[in-house]
């Protein structure tokens, strides 16, 4: 059995019940990544700030303390709510402190109807040395198709 973590970024608490669901189910555990600045209460101020962030590459920095023994871990499943049809930068900076040559992530996300396809793609661009598995849509997950998605 791979050494499995379950990280994830949720603002509103929704990629926060999926991750809890999926690490329930493999008993794995979880990892909140929380960033030092507090984004604001309302959707359409977060769209307008984060749209700052992603236009000057701003990567946000981290209050969640670093992983303990993160390299022990063979297999990282990172959980995110699509942002402009993207992980969020909370993301790729929390992708920035680790070494993931010869991990595996597996990418899931929740949206408002996004894929996780281009997060994916950069999650690749990010961890070259990683193993990235196909990343799925959370909106809603039960436990056949974590076991199935986690054969993949
Ligand atoms: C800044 C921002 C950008 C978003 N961009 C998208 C998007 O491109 N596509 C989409 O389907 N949903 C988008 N959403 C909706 C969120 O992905 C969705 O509500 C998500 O499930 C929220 O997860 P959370 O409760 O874990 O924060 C966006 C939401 C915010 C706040």
């Amino acid at each position: 059995m791979p050494k499995t973590l379950v990280a994830f970024f949720s603002k509103s608490g929704r990629t926060k019940s999926a991750a809890e669901t999926i690490a329930r189910e493999i008993s794995a555990p979880l990892h909140e990544i929380i960033t030092v600045k507090k984004y604001p209460r309302t959707y359409l101020m977060t769209i307008l700030e984060s749209r700052k962030e992603f236009k000057r590459n701003e990567k946000p920095e981290l209050a969640s303390p670093k992983v303990e023994d993160f390299a022990s871990y063979d297999r990282i499943i990172l959980g995110f709510p699509v942002w402009f049809w993207t992980c969020p930068m909370a993301v790729v900076s929390w992708l920035g402190q680790y070494d993931f040559s010869g991990k595996e992530i597996f990418p899931f996300c929740t949206s408002g109807g996004s894929s996780c396809d281009k997060a994916t793609a950069k999650i690749r661009e990010l961890c070259p040395g990683a193993n990235v598995h196909n990343g799925i849509k959370a909106n809603t997950i039960d436990s056949a198709r974590i076991r199935e998605w986690l054969k993949s």
